[in-house]
């Protein structure tokens, strides 16, 4: 398997056969932030509706590859709107619906945008999330990613902003899913609750107490007393960024849980929208195969490289 296309997602994943991946993990452009510099690029056209449509197109050409069982993990922040990176129109001076950017300039958010107001968090993740399970996925979790670096922000009307997606959607109600391999430790606290029962401040006593801890040992297999299931909010530092690398790039610890709970050793990888190739990189690191396809030809080259890379220090 192993291999990168380099072309329009939404064609390239035509090429492939039906239910021939096991899993999909993913970051498309996000809408309105950055322009790749490609024709037929996704993230910059006129309204959110738009985005979430071609967005749709794309997963729903990996619905169709998916296997029966297998899970895509999409990562997606949101956009403001107005706020001076997307599509808005410049406007020639400060009207009620305009809002100013961070050089001072002043945009308007295009009429077409029913509802939506300048400064508005337009809600994209939940946008895409809605979408898809409309398309007959199965929407099973909004796992928050948690950035505990982020970036610093001007706006003080707001919190900063530092946390996005990672929408866990399968293709069927029962998927592949290997818990055990991305549990983590107990804390010794938590442990010695277990084996107690319930704190010490229980208001079950005597028979209801040892009823409730036989109950508990019932939940608690002995392979759980040493571990819990992974929680739903993960913390993980951004990468930072280095001129010569791609602007977006996945931290690599991001997605190593969701390839090892969401595939099998030798299981196939794909990710749509590649970039620098973290997919691939960590995929091979983890004994399984990728397909990468992503619009930029010096990505596609880039990926191949560092993929390169990974297989002979692995070797
Ligand atoms: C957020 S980045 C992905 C970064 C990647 N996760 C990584 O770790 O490097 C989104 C990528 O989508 C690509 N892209 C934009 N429009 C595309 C399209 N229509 N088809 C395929 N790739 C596209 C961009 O070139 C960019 O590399």
């Amino acid at each position: 398997m192993n291999k990168i296309l380099c072309g329009d997602a939404a064609e390239a994943l035509k090429t492939l056969p039906p239910e021939s991946v096991d899993m999909c993990v993913t970051s498309p452009p996000y809408y309105g932030l950055r322009d790749y510099g490609e024709i037929g690029q996704i993230g910059i056209e006129q309204t959110p509706d738009e985005y979430i449509a071609r967005l749709v197109k794309v997963f729903d050409e990996v619905y169709r590859v998916l296997k029966k069982d297998g899970t895509l993990w999409l990562n997606i922040g949101d956009s403001y709107a107005g706020s001076g990176k997307g599509p808005m129109t410049l406007a020639k001076g400060g009207k009620n619906e305009s809002v100013f950017d961070m050089q001072n300039r002043v945009y308007e958010v295009p009429k077409k945008w029913s509802g939506i107001k300048p400064k508005d968090l337009i809600g994209i993740p939940w946008m895409l999330a809605f979408a898809l399970r409309e398309r007959g996925w199965y929407l099973r979790s909004d796992i928050i990613w948690h950035k505990k670096n982020c970036l610093p922000e001007s706006a003080k009307d707001r919190p900063t902003k530092c946390h996005e997606y990672i929408f866990l959607l399968s293709k069927s109600s029962k998927y592949y899913f290997d818990y055990k391999a991305i549990q983590e430790p107990l804390k010794e606290v938590s442990k010695a609750r277990y084996k107690r029962g319930r704190s010490d401040h229980s208001k079950y006593t005597g028979q209801e107490l040892q009823q409730n801890i036989n109950r508990q040992h019932k939940d608690f297999s002995e392979f759980d007393q040493e571990f819990r299931r992974k929680r739903d909010v993960w913390e993980v530092s951004t990468n930072t960024y280095k001129m010569d690398e791609h602007f977006a790039m996945f931290p690599e610890r991001l997605i190593e849980p969701c390839i090892l709970a969401g595939s099998a050793v030798g299981g196939v990888v794909l990710d749509p929208f590649f970039g620098s190739g973290t997919t691939g990189a960590v995929a091979k690191r983890l004994n399984r195969e990728y397909i990468g396809i992503d619009l930029n030809a010096r990505y596609c080259e880039k990926a191949k490289a560092r993929i390169d890379k990974v297989l002979t220090e692995t070797a």
